[in-house]
């Protein structure tokens, strides 16, 4: 967050008063993966025009948004992203983006003009492709370096699951000789809460991910390349029980899937798709928004702008080192 967008948030949480400060923008849901444990990569069938995209776009900008963070799908495959983020940055907004990396080097112009560029690298080569296509690794690390190379600010995400529960120490070893940072996550069944999909095959039992988190926190103590701040980490330490963090979705975030319907944040249930932006406009849509939180909050970057906009300071300090704890711990 920048001092402006802390200080607006700060207003905004004191004074009650929300604004989508932030809106997270699933612009599609087409991607040039398949990754085997997401559950996004293919178009919805009424996705914005560029017309409505823009108009939604103004009317966030108008409510106060600061900060546009783009996901998918892949963002780069969809077809005015290049103008969707010029546009964006000649308002003053700030944008940041998720992507595989792929399409980063045929992309660069529209890259140089991001705040953050997130790409997905869940490990050695080895481990990646088995979740996400052979020959997506390589495609991932070039794309990275693309923009590294450009001078644009760039973490890995890797989604921590059965496929490379043993290859954290091998990322470890490949961000640090690319001095870009990693940020870890838990992989889940499903990217949205309350479905009832199968995750068994990619998911790890609880204690295997307890004790990888726990190495993370250990590596993290004398290493740079762990991304995660400390707020996360902690808040792992709990996964999957119930554990509530503050939360500011619904606050000064907002989520907006490709059709226009927005939600608090992305991790929700999202069967009602009655909240649209095409059809109720952003100010009514954001105004419906739930501001209730919940329980399941396992999105490193969610999780550590939830405890920075709760202020807890403590939670963002370096825990004592320990060992993993069993189910129901104390944190
Ligand atoms: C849905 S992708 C969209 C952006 C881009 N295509 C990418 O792969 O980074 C965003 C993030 O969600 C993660 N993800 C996908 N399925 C997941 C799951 N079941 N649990 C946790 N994270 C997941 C991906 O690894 C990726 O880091
Ligand atoms: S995780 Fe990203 S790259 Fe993989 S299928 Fe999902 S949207 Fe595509
Ligand atoms: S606590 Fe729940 S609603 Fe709030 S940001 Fe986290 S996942 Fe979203």
């Amino acid at each position: 967050m920048t001092p402006k967008m802390l200080a607006r948030a700060a207003i905004a949480r004191v004074g009650q008063r929300p604004a989508p400060l932030s809106l997270s923008y699933e612009i599609t849901w087409l991607c040039n993966l398949s990754c085997e444990y997401c559950d996004r990569h293919t178009p919805l069938p009424r996705e914005l025009t560029r017309e409505e995209i823009f108009r939604a776009l103004e009317e966030f900008r108008i409510l106060g948004m600061l900060h546009t963070h783009l996901d998918g799908g892949d963002p780069l495959t969809h077809r005015d992203v290049d103008e969707i983020v010029g546009w964006l940055r000649q308002q003053g907004i700030t944008v940041s983006m998720n992507s595989n990396g792929i399409l980063v080097p045929r992309k660069l112009p529209t890259i140089r003009k991001l705040s953050l560029l997130k790409i997905s690298l869940d490990g050695p080569r080895d481990s990646h492709d088995a979740m996400r296509g052979s020959g997506s690794y390589d495609r991932a690390v070039a794309g990275a370096v693309a923009a590294r190379d450009a001078g644009v600010k760039v973490e890995f995400t890797c989604t921590v699951g059965r496929h490379n529960v043993g290859a954290i120490d091998a990322l470890i070893d490949i961000a640090t000789a690319l001095d870009i940072p990693v940020v870890f996550q838990p992989a889940l069944n499903s990217l949205f809460s309350g479905t009832d999909r199968d995750g068994s095959s990619w998911q790890l039992d609880v204690q295997s991910i307890r004790a990888t988190f726990a190495r993370i926190e250990e590596i993290k103590r004398r290493s740079r390349a762990v991304g995660n701040g400390w707020s996360s980490l902690r808040h792992f330490r709990r996964f999957p029980e119930d554990t509530r963090p503050p939360c500011a979705a619904g606050w000064v975030l907002a989520m907006m899937d490709p059709e226009g319907v927005l939600f608090p944040c992305g991790q929700l249930n999202r069967s009602d798709r009655s909240n649209s932006v095409r059809t109720l406009g952003a100010a009514r849509a954001f105004a419906n928004l739930s501001r209730a939180g919940c329980q399941q909050c396992w999105c490193a970057r969610l999780v550590e702008g939830n405890y920075s906009w709760g202020m807890r300071v403590h939670r963002m300090l370096p825990p004592l080192a320990r060992s993993p704890r069993p189910l129901g711990g104390a944190r």
